[in-house]
């Protein structure tokens, strides 16, 4: 979430995209997303494309010190968040980048966003963020919208590695990628200007692999016997 390219001074545009009816995400096949993500279900929450009228909500959640402390700024206002958003449906057009919507089941406010973005020409490698309103923090919504999104990453988009960068200080996003099986690579030292203060890094990555083993692995034991 820290490196990611939308920079609110760039964004003159304004919302145009039009966004169609639901498409289950079981029907899509590799370059379908870029026409337009799928929806996808889980049974807490609901993951969709951004729409311009998620920016208040987003602006409310999202932009509050405790929420901000350790990712870029977000937009400060909530005509910055539909630039954002009509941004993010450019870039996903361009196939350079996904932007998911985090919504509770039979409601459709948006909670918190899931990004990625390619790394390399093809998304073979591609860079992750998330940010969820912190009264959603702890409940589940994390850890059911972040398998979803690893779903469509490593089985749409057809993304081999995944990287997400986290503040060494960020506690939660550390934890959170940790819980989700992301590997420490790395340590990036001084390469997070937040604040002032250049703050270190942790480099992680999931790789697809990785990803198909400890997925076979949760599935109960019959149904992995079934062919
Ligand atoms: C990152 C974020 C999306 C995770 O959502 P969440 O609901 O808080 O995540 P969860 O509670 O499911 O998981 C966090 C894990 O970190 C653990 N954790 C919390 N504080 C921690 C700390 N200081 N040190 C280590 N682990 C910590 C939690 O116990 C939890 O693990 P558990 O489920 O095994 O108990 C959310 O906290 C957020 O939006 N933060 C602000 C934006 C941000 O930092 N984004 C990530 C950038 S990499």
């Amino acid at each position: 979430m820290e490196n990611m390219p939308y920079r609110v001074e760039l964004e003159l545009q304004t919302f145009q995209a039009s966004i169609g009816e639901v498409t289950r995400s079981a029907e899509v096949t590799s370059t379908d997303w870029q026409d337009r993500l799928p929806v996808l279900s889980g049974a807490q929450v609901t993951l969709r494309e951004l729409r311009a009228s998620d920016a208040a909500s987003l602006f409310a959640l999202l932009t509050t010190e405790e929420v901000t402390r350790f990712i870029s700024p977000p937009p400060t206002t909530v005509e910055g968040f539909v630039k954002f958003i009509a941004w993010t449906i450019r870039q996903r057009t361009a196939g350079t980048f996904a932007c998911f919507a985090v919504t509770l089941k039979g409601y459709d406010t948006a909670v918190g966003i899931f990004q990625m973005r390619e790394m390399e020409p093809g998304f073979g490698t591609g860079e992750w963020g998330f940010v969820i309103g912190s009264p959603f923090w702890g409940t589940g919504v994390f850890q059911e919208a972040a398998e979803l999104v690893l779903e469509f990453a490593f089985e749409t988009v057809g993304v081999h590695r995944l990287e997400a960068r986290s503040a060494v200080r960020n506690g939660r996003g550390n934890g959170a990628l940790r819980k989700l099986g992301a590997v420490q690579e790395g340590l990036l030292r001084k390469s997070f200007l937040r604040n002032g203060e250049y703050l270190d890094q942790v480099l992680y990555a999931i790789v697809d692999d990785d990803w198909r083993f400890s997925r076979e692995m949760a599935r109960p034991i019959h149904a992995s016997r079934v062919h």
